[in-house]
């Protein structure tokens, strides 16, 4: 039989990349290779976001630029994927001809399925049905060869409603895995040598409400701090408004568990907090990370903001930059609002012009870019451990891993100490990564 080549193009966060990665041993399984030069692919997929209207300008244009590969090889199967064709449904059809598949967030399971039938067929396809039951996140995606580092889905869709955010629309109802489920998964990672997991939600402090195990997420941390095999364990993302006191006390009483926590804030007034609904104030946000640093000093506190939310005046604006003052992240992921369709903020008033939320973000970026740089200088003379990742990027003599703490740092070092724990003192912290020297493993 021919070999058959598969082409996926991600956008989008860290669910999205670990939904290509079912897509591929999914489609492994019907015959399909990976390859990484779209030209010689049979079926190009296209796994899209709608977060922002930028990372659907960015999906468009790669969807036009890969059609066009169909006008030399007519038998090339299009498939378009993820938040965005979840959003659009059979609209893409009518839109660009070439597409063959819309498949939805929850279909994912249904891939083999579909491409076999538009093999067959040649039909156009559009599946974006919403299931009550978790499906595709128990396809067990092997780690590429050598990976330390593995992602763990554990719940799927979301039930806040931020204002602004199209997530609850897109990824369903919140859902969790079953504890069982997701041990099962991380045991068959550590058979092939991952160490670290980042366990994924949208809001992984909810997990397990709707589940009638009686398992928590504390409990499910502890069980997989029970697993052989694993050293380090993360998690993302936190809502503020569900962060525990019982998950706080983790951070000192789970060794497995990495100083690192990311609690978008969005912003620092209670006047726009509220308008997007978010459920919590900032005086409660800065009492659970003043709780978070009594409990783990060491911890850092990473965060998103947005900005020129509607109606956000210059003094909600510079409440936001109080609070960053006040808590100085270790870093921050800042974002211009984007207005999405169907989402409760939509309907505000007070949209701000373009050109003041870009200044507003411009100058809140260089803020944290001052507190990113100091904390990282602050790093400077402290032996922190790294988990070996790879090669450096920057020189053939360099290892690069992360600190527990997330940091990238760069020493020198050979590929022997790959997957290792190794001490390395910080001899320069730079603004997105330090400089170290091994001391010992
Ligand atoms: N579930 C996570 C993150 C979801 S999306 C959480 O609640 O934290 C990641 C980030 O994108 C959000 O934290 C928010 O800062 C940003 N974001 C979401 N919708 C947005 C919008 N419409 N415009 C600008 N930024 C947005
Ligand atoms: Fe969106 Fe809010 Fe859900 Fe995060 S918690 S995915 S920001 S609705
Ligand atoms: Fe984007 Fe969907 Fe993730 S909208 S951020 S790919 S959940």
């Amino acid at each position: 039989m021919k070999n058959k080549y598969l082409y996926i193009e991600t956008f989008g966060c860290q669910m999205n990349v670990h939904d290509s990665e079912q897509m591929a041993v999914l489609l492994a399984g019907i015959g399909y290779k990976l390859t990484e030069d779209s030209r010689k692919a049979d079926l190009i997929l296209i796994n899209t976001c709608s977060i922002r209207e930028k990372a659907e300008q960015k999906a468009f244009s790669e969807l036009g630029r890969l059609m066009k590969l169909k006008e030399e090889k007519p038998n090339l199967i299009i498939g378009f994927a993820g938040c965005l064709a979840q959003h659009l449904g059979a609209k893409v059809h009518s839109r660009m001809k070439n597409v063959d598949l819309v498949l939805g967030t929850h279909n994912i399971h249904r891939l083999p399925e579909m491409v076999a039938a538009i093999q067959k067929e040649r039909k156009k396809i559009t599946q974006i049905d919403f299931s009550s039951k978790i499906h595709s996140l128990n396809v067990f995606a092997p780690p590429p060869k050598g990976s330390l580092c593995s992602f763990v889905s554990i719940m799927q869709g979301c039930d806040n409603y931020c204002a602004y955010c199209v997530v609850p629309y897109l990824r369903g109802p919140e859902m969790s895995r079953i504890p069982e489920d997701i041990i099962d998964e991380i045991q068959k990672l550590t058979r092939h040598g991952v160490k670290e997991v980042t366990l994924l939600g949208q809001n992984v402090n909810s997990y397990g409400k709707k589940l009638d195990h009686g398992c928590n997420f504390v409990s499910l941390i502890k069980k997989i701090s029970d697993i052989d095999g694993i050293d380090r364990i993360r998690f993302t993302t936190s809502h503020p408004k569900d962060l525990s006191d019982e998950l706080i006390d983790c951070f000192a009483g789970v060794p497995k568990l990495c100083n690192h926590i990311h609690l978008p804030v969005q912003s620092g007034s209670n006047r726009i907090l509220k308008l997007m609904n978010r459920g919590y104030s900032s005086e409660e946000y800065l009492r659970k990370i003043d709780r978070l640093r009594d409990t783990c000093p060491q911890i850092s506190i990473t965060s998103d903001i947005i900005v020129g939310f509607p109606g956000e005046t210059q003094k909600d604006y510079q409440e936001t930059i109080d609070m960053m003052e006040k808590i100085r992240f270790d870093s921050v992921f800042s974002f211009k609002y984007s207005e999405r369709k169907g989402t409760a903020a939509q309907k505000l008033q007070g949209k701000l012009p373009e050109a003041e939320i870009k200044h507003r973000l411009k100058e809140l970026q260089a803020l944290q870019d001052r507190h990113t740089q100091e904390k990282n200088t602050a790093l400077e003379g402290r032996v922190e451990e790294v988990l070996v990742e790879a090669r450096s990027r920057n020189s053939e003599h360099d290892m690069m891993g992360r600190t527990r703490s997330w940091r990238i740092v760069n020493f020198k070092g050979g590929p022997e100490l790959i997957g290792n724990r190794v001490n390395v003192e910080i001899t320069c912290g730079y603004l997105h990564s330090l400089r170290g020297k091994m001391i010992d493993h």
